[in-house]
């Protein structure tokens, strides 16, 4: 049995349609699924809805529907986002579905059972924007609440609670005893700031205890606790279990017997949690970093390897926001400039890690520079140029570009490896830019005109042939369909999905290619 590479996303609240913070959140994550594909291994992506709680109730009653209609219309809208991205996702869950419930409910129960939670009534104040009860600490000086917790209102309710504080010390040294959880040193929870963020917070105050229930009379919309039919789950209980709920119904043995499930079969060739990445944001950290792991250890499950956070986009300098019209809707960009060209700039704009800046114009001018006159010019005149002077067919290999190439692939599989997205597309940039400064030098146009210079020219359509190709392998991670656009016109029958063909001379002499095209027309307007 192989245990799989094993990587999710949050999964997004389903009250609204997609926009680009969720949109880069699936692209990062299907960029190291298909890295980690490419490199070899057998990976299991998950990605997905999730669909209870007030906020999506709310939604469903704004818009005169029963929460489960209104979810069922929306995930539609959803999974269809997720093909516009391309994204490569084994599974695609919503918690909506009884494959999850019942997993919610057989933890409920184990958990339960052994003492983990208790019941306590609670009086406070409330924010049901937030979701979130508020405490002395959120008043203003002036004792009224921040507007973006929206109405308070004060509660006074019975509800379950997880007992956390015994958990406090042995997840502070769990965090700071496995910084290093490969050869590469990736940490636990990373970037390390954010390590930093949860260690902080972990030993700066008591945990309090987590309530996981709501009373029926304030929410019906979730998954009804199993011992006590007035209630449903705590949203973010029910969410969080997304993540073994998926193994759980593959058929993952060690996910089954650690719910002692009798109505699954597991399965000898799935083996996938730990989960070896959470792909999140910022704003989640806590519920991921804290929650989730106490979660894990009182089920009796090993705890994910990696929790990657990464930060939030604006627009032009302002939090995207639907009210001021200041948002970048996902598939506009990608209607007007292609999939690749979002993926690629989504991805070569901002690191994992740091909040990001949207501008059309930064898009613009990244697509021009880098992909029109990047990677598109080096494929188009250097196919072109093999096509009319060499009538498409490969000349004999010749390796002058062949150790840069071959330290660019060194340099890309280890970040690949290391999650550093960002790193590898502009190490990648190193190669296509000398591809199109090979071109300036070597000048085979003037070549072609005498001659006595044949065979350089041989020489100078080999390397740049299949430094594309190489190109195609390297990019096939971040640009799916254009690495396999640049394959089909190198006349190359297969998929560049495979790290292990980013090898220089692979490339046949002999062999003819097909037909170039531009791959990120040039957008300028026609000069008049
Ligand atoms: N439903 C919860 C997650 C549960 S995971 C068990 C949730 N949903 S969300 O729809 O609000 O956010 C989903 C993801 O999108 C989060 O990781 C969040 O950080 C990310 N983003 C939402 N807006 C964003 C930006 N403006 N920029 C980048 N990512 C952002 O939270």
């Amino acid at each position: 049995m192989r245990k799989r590479f094993y990587l999710t996303t949050a999964i997004d609240y389903v009250n609204g349609e997609p926009h680009l913070g969720h949109a880069y959140e699936k692209i990062v994550a299907d960029v190291i699924a298909r890295a980690r594909r490419s490199l070899g291994e057998e990976v299991f992506f998950l990605t997905g809805l999730d669909e209870h709680g007030q906020k999506v109730q709310q939604a469903a009653l704004d818009n005169g529907k029963k929460p489960q209609a209104y979810c069922d219309e929306l995930a539609a809208v959803w999974k269809a986002f997720a093909k516009k991205l391309n994204l490569s996702n084994d599974d695609f869950v919503r918690t909506s579905e009884p494959r999850h419930q019942t997993v919610v409910q057989a933890i409920l129960s184990k958990l339960n059972a052994a003492g983990h939670f208790y019941k306590a009534q609670y009086r406070g104040f409330y924010s049901p924007k937030e979701e979130t009860f508020l405490t002395e600490k959120d008043r203003r000086p002036d004792g009224s609440f921040d507007s973006s917790y929206g109405q308070v209102v004060e509660l006074v309710e019975d509800n379950y609670y997880f007992h956390l504080r015994e958990h406090q010390q042995w997840l502070i040294e769990h965090i700071e005893s496995h910084p290093k959880i490969d050869p590469q040193g990736r940490e636990f929870i990373e970037p390390i700031y954010r390590r930093n963020e949860v260690l902080a917070f972990l030993k700066n105050k008591a945990l309090e205890d987590l309530c996981i229930s709501r009373p029926l009379a304030r929410l019906n919309w979730g998954v009804p606790l199993p011992f006590d039919e007035q209630f449903v789950t705590y949203v973010w209980f029910d969410a969080l279990v997304n993540y073994i709920s998926v193994p759980a119904a593959q058929g993952d043995p060690a996910v089954l017997a650690a719910l002692k499930s009798e109505s699954r079969k597991p399965k000898a060739d799935i083996e996938l949690w730990p989960a070896d990445v959470h792909v999140i944001g910022k704003d989640i950290l806590k519920f991921h970093a804290v929650y989730w792991p106490i979660t894990l250890r009182a089920i009796g499950l090993p705890l994910p390897k990696q929790i990657l956070v990464h930060g939030w986009w604006q627009k032009d300098g302002q939090k995207m926001s639907k009210s001021t019209g200041n948002v970048v809707d996902p598939l506009a960009v990608i209607d007007e400039w292609g999939v690749d060209a979002f993926r690629y700039y989504a991805v070569r704009e901002l690191d994992i890690g740091p909040d990001g800046n949207w501008t059309d114009a930064g898009f613009a001018a990244r697509y021009k520079a880098e992909l029109a006159d990047g990677i598109g010019n080096l494929l188009n005149r250097s196919l072109k140029m093999l096509q009319s002077y060499r009538a498409g067919v490969v000349p004999p290999r010749h390796d002058e570009l062949a150790p840069q190439a071959d330290q660019v692939v060194n340099d890309t599989i280890a970040h690949l490896r290391g999650n550093q997205l960002q790193a590898a597309l502009q190490r990648i940039g190193t190669l296509v830019t000398r591809g199109n400064q090979y071109v300036e030098q070597s000048v085979p146009f003037k070549l072609a005109k005498d001659p006595s210079k044949a065979a350089r020219l041989d020489q100078v359509l080999y390397n740049l042939t299949e430094t594309c190709r190489i190109l195609a392998v390297l990019l096939w991670p971040f640009i799916p369909t254009a690495a396999e656009k640049i394959y089909a016109q190198l006349g190359l029958d297969v998929s560049p999905d495979k790290m292990s063909e980013a090898v220089w001379g692979r490339l046949n002499v002999g062999h003819t290619i097909g037909e170039p095209a531009p791959l990120f027309p040039r957008k300028d307007q026609p000069s008049k």
